[in-house]
């Protein structure tokens, strides 16, 4: 494994995954979590992740496909912030 924090193929929660989570996201979310906190998300993440497969969030339209991948490679390779 790899300790170089900028190396291409390990996403950053700041840059690569919370910009993901729109105003309304984060806004309409915060009774249950906080979408734009690394840590909540981090403690949330499988439930956040069957939502985005299954479609049900958000709540307006599903995302697509390479969002959603984009979200299981930052889960799977242990990203820090
Ligand atoms: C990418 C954006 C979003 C994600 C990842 C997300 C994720 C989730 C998750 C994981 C739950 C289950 C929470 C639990 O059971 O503790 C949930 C519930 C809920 N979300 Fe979201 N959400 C998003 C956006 C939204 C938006 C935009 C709305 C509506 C404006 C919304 C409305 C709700 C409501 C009403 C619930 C409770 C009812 C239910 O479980 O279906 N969410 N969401």
């Amino acid at each position: 494994m790899t300790s170089q924090p900028d190396s291409p193929q390990r996403l950053s929660f700041e840059r690569d995954v919370r910009p993901m989570f729109r105003e309304k996201d984060h806004d309409s979310m915060l009774k249950a979590f906080d979408l734009w906190s690394y840590s909540d998300v981090r403690a949330h993440q499988d439930a956040i992740l069957a939502r985005l497969r299954n479609g049900t969030m958000p709540c307006d339209g599903a995302w697509p496909p390479e969002h959603v991948a984009v979200f299981e490679h930052w889960m799977a390779d242990g990203s820090a912030p």
